[in-house]
């Protein structure tokens, strides 16, 4: 799984590369080549590509984009309630604030791209999906969870990650075709936003989990990151087969 390697490779470039990461970053590779991602593989890239040739496809694409952002930042705003550990917690609070931000920027993306597609009325329902976190705001406080159950949520977030920038740079080029040269310098802050933070949430999950291996816990990292990548790849099959390619 060289491409898959190489691309992460570049995307965590800014802090070191994979070289920085050696302990998790072996563990995915395995993992990779034990099973290869249907993400990693050029039918995949195809299939999308011919997808997104219709906008209405597109449009429908971004919109369930920011559904899935928003239900990701309420998630990572929860886990985070459970996590003791303050740097830990204050990660994932940002991530889930991020997250947050992106629901309204994919909707932003559709009213750049279509300026005509959705109404004001629309426009405004649409936004609503949002939680509208914030980093002054509280996250609900719980019960501390398990570090095991911590470690298998950031596992399966990171790989999450890893197919959203993924999925991101089929993305961009599509959108660059069809946005009008007026509003190319608002798309392009939009991607350039969104590109940046979800490296930020890669690298920062990429991190965690080594530091993890690191400090005892790698074979259990290891089987983890082998059978959520496993499970993962499942169900992104599932999502094609429903012609579902989740951007985000
Ligand atoms: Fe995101
Ligand atoms: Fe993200």
């Amino acid at each position: 799984m060289k491409v898959l390697h190489e691309l992460l490779d570049r995307e965590l470039h800014d802090s070191g590369g994979v070289g920085a990461y050696p302990s998790y970053c072996q563990h995915l590779r395995a993992a990779f080549e034990d099973d290869p991602p249907p993400y990693s593989q050029a039918w995949y890239g195809d299939a999308f590509r011919n997808l997104s040739s219709n906008p209405f496809w597109l449009i429908q694409c971004l919109i369930s984009n920011a559904a899935k952002e928003a239900s990701g930042a309420l998630e990572l705003w929860q886990l985070a309630g459970g996590v003791a550990d303050d740097r830990i917690r204050s990660l994932l609070k940002q991530h889930a604030v991020d997250e947050s931000g992106h629901s309204v920027m994919y909707i932003s993306l559709v009213d750049t791209i279509f300026p005509d597609a959705v109404s004001k009325e629309q426009r405004r329902e649409l936004l609503a999906v949002s939680p509208r976190l914030k980093l002054d705001d509280e996250v609900p406080a719980s019960e501390p969870l398990e570090t095991d159950f911590i470690i298998d949520q950031v596992v399966q977030i990171n790989l999450g990650e890893f197919r959203t920038r993924l999925h991101q740079l089929l993305m961009e080029p599509v959108i660059r075709a069809i946005c009008s040269k007026e509003r190319s310098r608002k798309m392009d802050a939009i991607l350039r936003i969104l590109a940046r933070e979800e490296r930020n949430h890669l690298r920062y999950t990429t991190g965690l989990l080594n530091d993890w291996c690191e400090s005892g816990h790698s074979n259990y990292v290891g089987d983890l990151v082998r059978r959520r990548s496993s499970f993962f790849n499942r169900l992104t099959m599932a999502e094609v087969g429903e012609q579902r390619f989740a951007v985000s």
